[in-house]
């Protein structure tokens, strides 16, 4: 039991980001710079989202984490290095400021506790969000934290308050005036964890130099760019991964030609066009660009040696049906992506979304769970007609897609200013679930 109160408390949600742009493969894998730039959608937290607590207590005696409940290993590389980031930042801010009111917590144990409200590890990005999350609220232990509060205003501190779309995506990073810093951070955790700093639409510019300096995350457009596109999660699989982002695309790296022309030749022109159509809101150049660039991806897995295959029957099928639904309608209407696992996510527009969930309900009728099979934003029912279900020409696989996630894309990191949204109790440790 603590004998004091904790220095510092402070929890913040992060959200998940879905790459339309791909990164894959590492120029440096201590400081974690990719061979090639990536472009992102932040998906919005009232869907898919990590909370973090951070807390900071003389009386620790050693830094500690729980994920999801559960206490784990504090000495894995990637999350030493994330949090001896994190200290540098407080002491470099603590250096270039005057008065630090809590000199002494630079040298404080810290406790951290995470919980995602998704399946952590199915390749829905949830290393992304959990370590913005844990850079958001470990910098905001910092002192500079009131300053932030004040600029991002107070309703934009307390759960549950939505905020104006686009006012607030990248206050975290600009408040703090240290951009690449953030992005450097959160990279040491997971590469991808740097796009997940911000709202809307992001890039990962990959840098030039050595150090990385120049290696960070952007935001190309607020949260309130493209009101109409949505995005449904075709959760195949909660299962683990087999092949974890980071030894895989290790592996690539090291072994696949096609990789290397893809990074060197293809990624960039798609970089500048991706951007346009998201600066136009040119839907089907976004969606068959989105879709090549998942396809290439993975073909570079199957390029690795020994290949990778992320895939499944039912990714494939579900690839199918996408092709099929644009070919009946004429028109580029719906994209998928796939990362490092079987889960699709599918881009299309408000006015699409109805459809096609009904030609997945068609091609992957849920078996008992009818009821939970659609979660997140609300979808009229609408009927498959019978020309377009003749096109599908899928025989059903009951059960194939577990459930459907429907979002659409949303802001960046936010800090909860309510005591009670603390995952940890003022003795440090996890509050026991309500
Ligand atoms: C397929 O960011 O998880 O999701 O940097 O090794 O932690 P590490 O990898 P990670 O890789 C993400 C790969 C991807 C594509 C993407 O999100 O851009």
């Amino acid at each position: 039991m603590a004998s004091e109160k904790p220095l510092a408390a402070v929890t913040c949600t992060a959200p998940v980001n879905i790459a339309v742009i791909k990164y894959w493969g590492k120029r440096d894998e201590e400081l974690v710079l990719p061979i090639n730039s990536s472009l992102s959608v932040t998906l919005h937290q009232d869907q898919l989202k990590t909370t973090t607590t951070a807390v900071i207590s003389k009386d620790f005696t050693e830094d500690r984490i729980w994920l999801n409940g559960r206490e784990e290993d504090v000495g894995q590389p990637r999350l030493q290095a994330c949090l001896r980031e994190i200290r540098c930042l407080a002491r470099k801010r603590r250096n270039s400021r005057d008065g630090d009111p809590l000199p002494s917590s630079l040298s404080c144990k810290v406790h951290v506790a995470s919980v995602n409200n998704f399946p952590t590890a199915a390749g829905l990005a949830s290393s992304a969000a959990g370590y913005a999350c844990l850079v958001a609220a470990g910098v905001g232990l910092s002192p500079v934290i009131p300053v932030l509060k004040r600029l991002m205003g107070e309703k934009h501190c307390r759960p549950g308050v939505q905020d104006q779309p686009g006012q607030h995506t990248y206050t975290l990073a600009r408040v703090y005036g240290v951009e690449s810093d953030l992005s450097e951070v959160a990279r040491r955790g997971s590469g991808s964890a740097c796009r997940s700093l911000y709202g809307g639409f992001v890039e990962w510019q990959m840098g030039e130099q050595a150090d990385g300096k120049d290696s960070i995350a952007r935001q190309v457009a607020p949260e309130s760019h493209w009101p109409e596109l949505r995005v449904l999660i075709l959760v195949v699989s909660a299962e683990k991964k087999l092949t974890g982002s980071t030894v895989g695309m290790r592996a690539s790296v090291e072994t696949s030609p096609l990789l290397r022309f893809r990074a060197e030749s293809v990624v960039p022109a798609r970089m500048a066009e991706m951007a346009r159509c998201i600066r136009e809101r040119d839907f089907p150049s976004f969606a068959q660009l989105t879709m090549k660039d998942s396809n290439q991806f993975h073909a570079t897995c199957l390029d690795t040696f020994p290949p990778i295959s992320y895939l499944n029957a039912i990714s494939w099928r579900i690839i199918h049906l996408v092709h099929r639904f644009n070919a009946h309608h004429g028109d580029t209407k719906v994209a998928y992506t796939f990362d490092a696992g079987p889960n699709a996510v599918i881009f299309t527009l408000d006015d699409t979304v109805a459809e096609f969930v009904a030609a997945v309900w068609h091609g992957f009728p849920p078996g008992s769970n009818g009821d939970t099979f659609l979660k997140g934003l609300q979808v009229r029912p609408a009927p498959l007609s019978a020309e377009l279900q003749a096109a599908l020409a899928m025989e059903p696989t009951p059960g194939g897609v577990k459930y459907i996630i429907v979002t659409q894309v949303g802001p960046g990191p936010q800090i909860l200013d309510d005591p009670c949204a603390h995952l940890l109790g003022p003795d440090g440790l996890p509050k026991p679930a309500a």
